[in-house]
């Protein structure tokens, strides 16, 4: 299924179906109820090259407009997902969706635009970025960047100049696990979190103690636990709630704000809560594996079934993931992402005898429109407004790039879905877009169904089927400085000028 996926619809990769990329390129969605982040109407929407032209009751047009009927349903601007490996080299193996499979998941499932995490060849942000735009190519839907820095001299301290002040990315990950490969230390961070402050561009981390994680595998190699469950038990939630702390301290010293990647437990999200409370800047992110699924299946007699749930954070104990809900919805977790790292079963069996050789990451991209609308919409948790907050509008703000992205209104990018509140999703692998033969929410059956999906005013998703062409999806460039660092430099003004001038002291002179 992962070669003929494409071709079942007469759009294979590479190939000239002999289809342009749209037959009309105006489009005029009629109807629905449109929603924004902070309201919702019903009106029409039109749409000429690829650009929202207007938004507004009975709009009436010629007949060389292609109309798309949404009576009852919302239409909404497109995911944004704000982290995704595609095409990422890891754990030694490559994570089996690039960026036209990965992408051509995401607009099945309703997400018009994400961003990736470039990796440094050999700390070379330069060389990383080069590679990925290489591998980004054939993408058919747009996206942006951030960038991990994996080590630190004069060299990535220029490169993250180059980054911000020319390639377009305004972000920049550090991982605090990962022991031997991507892991760097607290000078590291400190150092980089001051450059990113210097140049407007926001931080992220992945917060786990990656020394401790390393003392936890140890600890359960020489219990003999080798399977999946070894891997939740050795790196606790304890671990990730140290570090998240910690990393927050450290950006409030710098006074630099930041995003906390992946947010799995309660100990990381009550670290976020308790800084916003006292007026730090932090954006915490949940992903759709750690909002919807508990670490059971981790204990799965099966092999292949308990690996594939492997990501790190790990996925918790239930009771986790409910209260990362409820973080959601009272605004303590702002977006969604899904960490799509995905790797199919012949990757996972990597770690067959050793829980430490399963390579981390699980799917989520083509999912997580639908399991945020029916665990928190379907459910009463969050309105229809706050779900095109979280799964899309408050991205493009963080990152930048609204009302560019992120909204329905005259002047955005015509990324745009029609979901259908009256109708179902059913998730399979059998069925899925993805090139991974499994998928961690085989089964899911919900309310609620993306029925059309427009990105960059072409339909290319309608009637569960794919249009979609590699190379037609554009490189967005995100420009520094976010609402985020508002008032960063009046904080520091008044810091300053709290700090009393230098006591006088006189010496006794012999
Ligand atoms: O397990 C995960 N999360 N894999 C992707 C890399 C990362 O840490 O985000
Ligand atoms: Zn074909
Ligand atoms: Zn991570
Ligand atoms: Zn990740």
């Amino acid at each position: 299924s992962e070669s003929s996926q494409f071709c079942d619809a007469g759009f294979g990769y590479g190939e000239s179906c002999g289809v342009s990329s749209s037959s009309s390129t105006k489009l005029l969605i009629k109807g629905g109820t449109v929603v924004n982040a902070h309201e919702m109407e019903v009106a029409d929407v039109y749409v000429e090259d690829g650009i929202i032209v207007a938004v507004r009751p009975n709009i009436k047009v010629g007949d060389d407009v292609t109309v798309l009927e949404a009576t009852g349903k919302f239409v909404m601007p497109g995911g944004i997902d704000p982290h995704t490996h595609l095409d990422m080299e890891f754990m030694g193996s490559g994570t089996i969706d690039d960026f036209f499979s990965g992408q051509a998941a995401a607009l099945a499932g309703g997400t018009t635009m994400h961003i990736d995490f470039v990796i440094p060849v050999n700390g070379s942000l330069l060389s990383g970025l080069e590679a990925y735009e290489k591998k980004s190519k054939k993408s058919c839907m747009d996206y942006g960047f951030h960038m991990a820095i994996t080590k630190w001299d004069e060299v990535v301290s220029k490169e993250m100049e180059i980054m911000v002040n020319e390639k377009g990315i305004n972000s920049f990950k550090f991982f605090m696990a990962y022991k031997g490969s991507f892991m760097i230390n607290d000078e590291l961070l400190l150092q980089a979190f001051k450059k990113c402050k210097s140049l407007g561009a926001l931080a992220m981390v992945h917060a786990e103690n990656g020394d401790a994680v390393y003392e936890g595998q140890r600890r359960m190699i020489e219990l003999g636990i080798t399977g999946p469950e070894g891997h939740a038990l050795s790196r606790p939630p304890v671990l990730e709630g140290e570090a998240t702390a910690r990393a927050i301290k450290l950006a409030g010293f710098v006074n630099t704000p930041l995003y906390v990647v992946h947010v799995m437990s309660i100990d990381a999200m009550e670290e976020i809560s308790k800084a916003r409370k006292s007026g730090l800047k932090v954006i915490g992110e949940p992903v759709v594996s750690g909002l919807v699924l508990n670490d059971s299946w981790l204990w799965d007699p099966d092999f292949i079934t308990a690996a594939k749930y492997v990501m790190s954070p790990p996925i918790r104990a239930a009771g986790h993931g409910k209260a990362l809900q409820a973080a959601l919805s009272m605004g303590t977790l702002q977006l969604v992402g899904t960490d799509h790292c995905t790797f199919n079963s012949t990757q996972k069996a990597l770690g067959i005898d050793d829980f430490q050789k399963i390579p981390n990451g699980v799917n989520g991209i083509e999912e997580r429109m639908h399991l945020v609308w029916d665990t928190m919409v379907e459910s009463g948790q969050i309105s229809v407004t706050d779900y095109v907050r979280v799964t899309s509008t408050e991205c493009a703000r963080i990152f930048n790039i609204y009302p560019r992205k992120g909204a329905i209104r005259a002047g955005s990018d015509a990324d745009i879905i029609i979901l259908n509140p009256n109708s179902s999703f059913e998730i399979s692998a059998k069925s899925h877009h993805s090139r991974s033969d499994t998928n961690v929410y085989e089964g899911w059956r919900g309310k609620g169904k993306v029925e059309v999906t427009i990105s960059g005013g072409r339909v290319v998703w309608l009637n569960d089927e794919l249009k979609v062409f590699p190379g037609s999806g554009k490189y967005v460039e995100m420009r520094p400085f976010s609402y985020l660092f508002n008032g960063i430099g009046k904080a520091d003004a008044k810091y300053l000028s709290s700090l009393k001038a230098p006591v006088k002291r006189f010496r006794a002179t012999t």
